[in-house]
């Protein structure tokens, strides 16, 4: 069935305002957030929910043909901690995949990152999805959740035959948050890792629109040479085209 109505979660965040633009004369989209966001958007409804609440996220998930799940504990987030991630991610993406399967949403689309999945030493760049990944210390509680977000999902398209499709964006640039890309003194391997929020939202885009791929992760990244994360993957089953990608900074020409 042609998918026409859309919930967005965590939609009072930054990416969430370009996935917004880019979705909404195309589809009826509601939104909801824990908070609700500075922009209006014309012929969207706001629903104020918390994620961890599963009634709540239920309820707003009625009568959607597809789901954008956006939470997650992004910003500020060093220094919080693990039951936090747990709830906030974890039971919070659970919430979501169950509530989809209770109100009969065909679709979800979840924000995942390339965190989920960090390249084990060794391993031949750039990642490719599927390829050994191993866990650092570094960031851990936010990479576990995602690679345990990620776990839900599937296990939702296993047992019910939700269709669920992870996008992985790189670092995205210019979020008030993660400076710009700035090329390492010596480059001896690839190493861009950004993405631009306008191409995230272009994957999630095609993510909606495929009729074939009823599961799969794919890196959301800049279409460049030297990304560290593969993105051809994406180009292929998705029709994925990054479109900003920083060609001033010399390494990035296929
Ligand atoms: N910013 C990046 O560089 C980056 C990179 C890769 C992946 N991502 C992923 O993209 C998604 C969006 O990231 P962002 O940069 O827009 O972050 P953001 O912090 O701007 O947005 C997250 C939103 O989640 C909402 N939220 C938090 N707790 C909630 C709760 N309990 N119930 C309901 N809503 C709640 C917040 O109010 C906020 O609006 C996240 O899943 C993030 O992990 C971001």
């Amino acid at each position: 069935m042609a998918i026409k109505k859309i919930l967005i979660t965590g939609a009072s965040g930054y990416l969430a305002q370009f996935i917004i633009d880019r979705l909404h004369s195309a589809y009826q989209l509601t939104l909801t957030d824990i908070v609700e966001g500075n922009r209006e958007f014309a012929n969207t409804r706001f629903i104020k929910a918390d994620i961890t609440k599963a009634s709540e996220i239920e309820a707003a998930c009625a009568g959607q043909d597809a789901v954008v799940h956006l939470v997650a504990l992004v910003r500020e987030r060093h220094g919080k901690p693990a039951p936090l991630f747990a709830d906030i991610m974890v039971k919070g993406t659970w919430n979501v995949a169950e509530a989809c399967v209770q109100q009969g949403v065909q679709k979800l689309v979840n924000i995942s990152s390339i965190s989920a999945c960090h390249p084990a030493p060794g391993v031949k760049l750039p990642y490719q999805v599927g390829d050994a990944f191993a866990f650092g210390t570094g960031d851990l509680y936010y990479a576990l959740a995602k690679h345990l977000g990620e776990q839900i999902g599937l296990a939702y398209h296993q047992a019910h035959g939700l269709n669920v499709i992870h996008v992985r964006p790189g670092v995205i640039a210019g979020d008030g948050h993660n400076p710009g890309p700035k090329p390492p003194d010596v480059v001896t391997e690839p190493w861009f890792v950004y993405v631009d929020a306008r191409d995230v939202a272009q994957c999630v885009a095609r993510a909606i629109q495929t009729d074939t791929v009823k599961y799969g992760a794919y890196n959301a990244v800049a279409g460049r040479a030297d990304s560290r994360f593969a993105w051809k993957q994406a180009e292929e089953e998705l029709g994925y085209s990054p479109e900003h990608n920083w060609p001033e900074i010399p390494g990035g020409d296929a």
